[in-house]
């Protein structure tokens, strides 16, 4: 399987969650629509830069497509993916124009969407924005697929409410590797009433939930078993019978509970949920004996059947 499939895969994945919640949403409550398109596009300085971009293939407007989606306040952002070639910016607000219009604002500039400058964002697929202080947590892959460039990977965090960056951590090599990394989704975890740590799944050739300590600015981070797909399970996108469609993804989107106790994961291409005390990630302790696999928390196959529906 090459990367480029597996991104293709966890984009459809994460498609086939947004269908799941808008149908569990419409039992309790009316949904309104707040933004629209069909396609997307962006703020642009001017149109003549819109019509070179496509011209010259840096907009390619079938390639640009929403994976992680974010609310802060009334202001929502999203993700575009550079899973392919001429997606022009990957992190963005959503606004509508004077004639009601939903555009995808690059945030928190153009200049910061600059595919081959590594002070800029080159993949962003998730981001966390935490409502008290209002930081946003950013990751980056440091490489944009159709782009040359290989940075490090990368957390920013963003002060939405005074607009500066506050926090700029680029992962050392030996923690998140350069090119085969895919710093996937993100949870913040509190301490005495403070975010400080960032856990973040990477998709990656090494499945890994990487640690980063805001107060003293170093990461780290665990790789085990469990993070691994099932033996002999696999997701199936197909719906015909395609040895080519099987994906063996591992650790994806992972959670934090209400209590800041655990982190839940799974591989995609697994049965089990598994959990691990905030504890162990907080102290870098003893993982393999600390995560636990509950029986009560394996994943029935009506998830299968469900996600099937979506896609
Ligand atoms: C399954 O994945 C393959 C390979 O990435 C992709 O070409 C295909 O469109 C996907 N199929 C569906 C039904 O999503
Ligand atoms: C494509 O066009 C845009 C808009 O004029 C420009 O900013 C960009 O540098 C061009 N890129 C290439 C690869 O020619
Ligand atoms: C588009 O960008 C311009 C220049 O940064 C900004 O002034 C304007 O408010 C943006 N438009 C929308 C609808 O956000
Ligand atoms: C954006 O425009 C749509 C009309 O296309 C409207 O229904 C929606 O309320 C607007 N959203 C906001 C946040 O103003
Ligand atoms: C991140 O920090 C580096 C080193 O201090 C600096 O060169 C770079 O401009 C910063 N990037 C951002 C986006 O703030
Ligand atoms: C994938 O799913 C399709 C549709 O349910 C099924 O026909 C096919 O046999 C499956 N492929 C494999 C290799 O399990």
């Amino acid at each position: 399987m090459t990367l480029h499939q597996l991104l293709v895969y966890i984009f459809v994945l994460q498609l086939s969650c947004l269908l799941i919640s808008a149908k569990v949403f419409k039992l309790g409550q009316e949904a309104s629509v707040v933004y629209k398109w069909t396609k997307l596009d962006f703020n642009w300085t001017h149109t003549d830069v819109k019509q070179d971009s496509i011209r010259n293939g840096t907009f390619i407007v079938a390639n640009n497509v929403i994976t992680g989606i974010k609310v802060y306040s009334r202001r929502i952002f999203v993700t575009v993916p550079r899973w392919r070639p001429g997606v022009p910016s990957t992190l963005n607000e959503v606004m509508n124009t004077s004639d009601d219009r939903a555009i995808l604002n690059p945030f928190p500039t153009w200049g910061m969407q600059k595919i081959g400058d590594c002070d800029a964002f080159q993949y962003v697929q998730s981001m966390e924005i935490d409502p008290n202080t209002g930081y946003m947590w950013i990751i980056d892959t440091g490489s944009a697929r159709g782009g040359t460039t290989q940075c490090n990977a990368k957390i920013v965090i963003y002060d939405l409410k005074s607009d500066y960056i506050v926090r700029n951590h680029s992962f050392p090599e030996n923690i998140v590797s350069k090119g085969t990394n895919f710093l996937n989704d993100i949870v913040i975890d509190y301490v005495n009433g403070k975010p400080r740590f960032a856990y973040i799944s990477d998709t990656g050739q090494v499945p890994k939930i990487v640690v980063y300590d805001y107060e003293i600015d170093e990461s780290y981070f665990f790789n085990h078993k469990s993070m691994y797909p099932e033996n002999g399970y696999m997701t199936n996108n197909s719906s015909k019978n395609d040895e080519q469609r099987n994906f063996t993804t591992p650790i994806d989107g992972i959670a934090m509970s209400p209590d800041f106790q655990y982190v839940y994961y799974c591989a995609l291409a697994d049965r089990n949920l598994y959990r691990i005390p905030t504890e162990v990630l907080r102290g870098r302790g003893n993982f393999s004996q600390s995560y636990q696999h509950d029986e009560r928390v394996r994943r029935q196959t009506e998830w299968f059947s469900v996600r099937k529906d979506c896609m």
